[in-house]
């Protein structure tokens, strides 16, 4: 059984994520840990709250409350509907844990007996208005990069480049809005990442099995302008890591904190320490020390591209830099953006689908269907709802739906509700399950790659064959003339809603587990030789119809919906 480590982004700690925030990165993790579960293998798939930085500060001080008691019931929230999206992490952990802590504090210690942090005085944006230094998101400006107004003082969200707040044009204070800033002399640590460069891009070359989308941004930082550049890793803020070596006192650090992008990706190992705390593990080294099994682990990453650089360079140099047997990642699954009806999402100006207000409209499957068939892999990619409609409506309700609907609803009006004794198969079945074989090892290796739209066409195209299938060999007539040979049909078409709910279960969890409980199917393996998956099911079994499985999206529901989300979020 092979083991596989999985991590999906952790997502900011500062309000509710929209779909585009989903879809790049927890959902297709889930997707994949979903799969390799079902296909035996051992996973550990971890995900947390992103806590520390300007984003947690702000969002506090704009509800009222202390920061440590926001993150705390945000972290709650965000897990209720992570479950609501049926997001199977092992363990949903914090950023902000004692364990991150513990753990960010030592890596910075180790970098430092290595000689890869360094002490720098710089100047930095100060606000006599608001009486303070402001890093990061303290400050917006205009991008020097791609002219986007409202980039912020640590990354351009439009054209991803990292910035200094220094290289803002127009910089203004996002508390105050004041414009009225002066640089003045503080003392920050930066992690000496340029030391690094060959060894990181030697390593970066050997990932040649990696999305273009990965290795191209990766690349472009590693060698746009002056290379690799040394970053800051600590801020003037009060809430978050206090910079000491290890466990001891950091001289001329006082009061301050890590930056976020240096404890983030730590958390997803304090994660793994964090499972075990909670009971729900043993042994979280296994997993994360080659020294300690984590040698036949394999890492995947997922996560949106504007994160890209923090896991390929920055990340990577901490472990690297570290000289300590860390785990590496293995493979990068990174994705382009979504965007909502002609615009971006955007959690700051309120626009799009969050993840709450989907689950308010319609059950998970119906969003999970659609987001990881319309994935953006290739290129940035479009939620409409018209298009979210005619999907829904085809591939699941007219699909998939009416198959199960059909098959079932036949074999109880003729057989009762029990899987019939059926002839031998004609070449009409012979052909399915030819095709089908075809299709099913052609879907393994589409998951296998994590190439998630093409996943999800090849899923469709098996759903849709089954329903070809019936069409043509339409049981309810052949029943008048030879019952036995319509029990034969509706055997095999019983046989393959058991297939569909196995194949399925990454996509739309929900959905396979009724199908599983309608065929009162106990455990339900990963299919190997189809001919025999397909004979699975034998006469006598008892099953009962279920439900509806999806309903149509009607034109009314679409345009109150499409109305409904086209201003802002309060
Ligand atoms: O972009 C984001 O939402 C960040 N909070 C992702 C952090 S991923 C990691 F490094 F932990
Ligand atoms: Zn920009």
């Amino acid at each position: 059984m092979a083991r596989h480590l999985i991590t999906s982004a952790i997502p900011y700690i500062n309000g509710i994520k929209h779909l585009g925030n989903l879809v790049g990165s927890q959902l297709p993790a889930d997707l994949y840990a979903r799969y390799l579960r079902g296909r035996g293998n051992e996973v550990l798939f971890l995900c947390a709250t992103d806590e520390h930085g300007t984003p947690a500060e702000l969002a506090a001080a704009k509800a009222g409350k202390p920061v440590a008691e926001y993150c705390a019931e945000m972290h709650e929230v965000q897990a209720g509907i992570a479950e609501g999206f049926r997001l199977s992490f092992d363990h949903f952990g914090r950023s902000s844990s004692a364990r991150n802590h513990a753990l960010t504090q030592h890596f910075a210690g180790v970098l430092a007996e290595k000689g890869l942090i360094r002490e720098v005085s710089e100047t930095q944006m100060y606000s006599p208005t608001d009486g303070r230094y402001l890093p990061d998101r303290y400050i917006e400006g205009t991008c020097p990069n791609c002219g986007f107004d409202s980039a912020r003082g640590d990354q351009c969200d439009n054209c991803t480049k990292q910035l200094d707040p220094v290289d803002l044009i127009n910089p203004h204070s996002t508390i105050s809005g004041a414009t009225d800033l002066e640089m003045r002399e503080t003392k920050h640590l930066y992690l000496c990442q340029s030391v690094m460069k060959a060894e990181i891009e030697a390593w970066i070359d050997s990932k040649t099995d990696w999305p273009v989308l990965t290795t191209s941004i990766a690349k472009k930082w590693l060698n746009d302008g002056d290379g690799l550049q040394d970053r800051g890793i600590t801020r003037d803020l009060d809430w978050g890591i206090p910079v000491k070596k290890g466990d001891a006192d950091w001289p001329g650090m006082e009061g301050k904190v890590f930056y976020v992008w240096f404890d983030a990706p730590i958390e997803y190992i304090a994660c793994a320490q964090e499972w075990v705390d909670a009971g729900k593990g043993e042994d979280w080294a296994r997993w994360w020390r080659t020294d300690k099994g984590a040698q036949d682990v394999t890492y995947t990453q997922f996560m949106g591209k504007d994160n890209v650089p923090f896991h390929t360079l920055t990340f990577p140099a901490t472990i690297l830099g570290s000289g300590e047997p860390w785990k590496l990642v293995d493979y990068i699954k990174s994705f382009n953006y979504l965007n909502y009806e002609g615009g971006q999402f955007s959690t700051s100006r309120g626009r799009g689908v969050f993840m709450d207000q989907a689950l308010e409209v319609l059950p998970s499957d119906y969003w999970r269907w659609w987001l990881l068939s319309h994935a953006p892999e290739s290129s940035d990619a479009e939620f409409t709802w018209e298009n979210f409609q005619a999907s829904v409506n085809k591939d699941l309700a007219d699909v998939l739906g009416n198959f199960v609907s059909r098959v079932t609803k036949f074999c109880r009006s003729k057989f009762g509700e029990v899987v019939p004794e059926g002839g031998a198969h004609g070449a009409a079945e012979e052909a399915l399950i030819a095709e089908l074989s075809d299709r099913v090892r052609r879907y393994e290796t589409l998951m296998d790659a994590m190439e998630v739209r093409k996943s999800a066409q090849e899923l469709r195209a098996i759903w849709a064959a089954g329903n070809e299938y019936l069409q043509s060999a339409a049981p309810w007539a052949v029943f008048k003339e030879d019952p036995a040979q319509a029990a034969a049909i509706v055997r095999l078409s019983l046989n393959l809603i058991r297939l569909y709910a196995v194949l399925s279960a990454p996509f739309i969890p929900d959905t396979a587990a009724v199908l599983k409980e309608a065929l009162k199917l106990d455990g339900l393996d990963w299919p190997g030789d189809l001919p025999e998956a397909l004979s699975a099911l034998s006469a006598g079994a008892e099953f009962s119809v279920p439900e509806n499985l999806f309903r149509k999206i009607t034109d009314e529901e679409r345009e109150d919906w499409q109305k409904r989300f086209s201003g802002k979020r309060d």
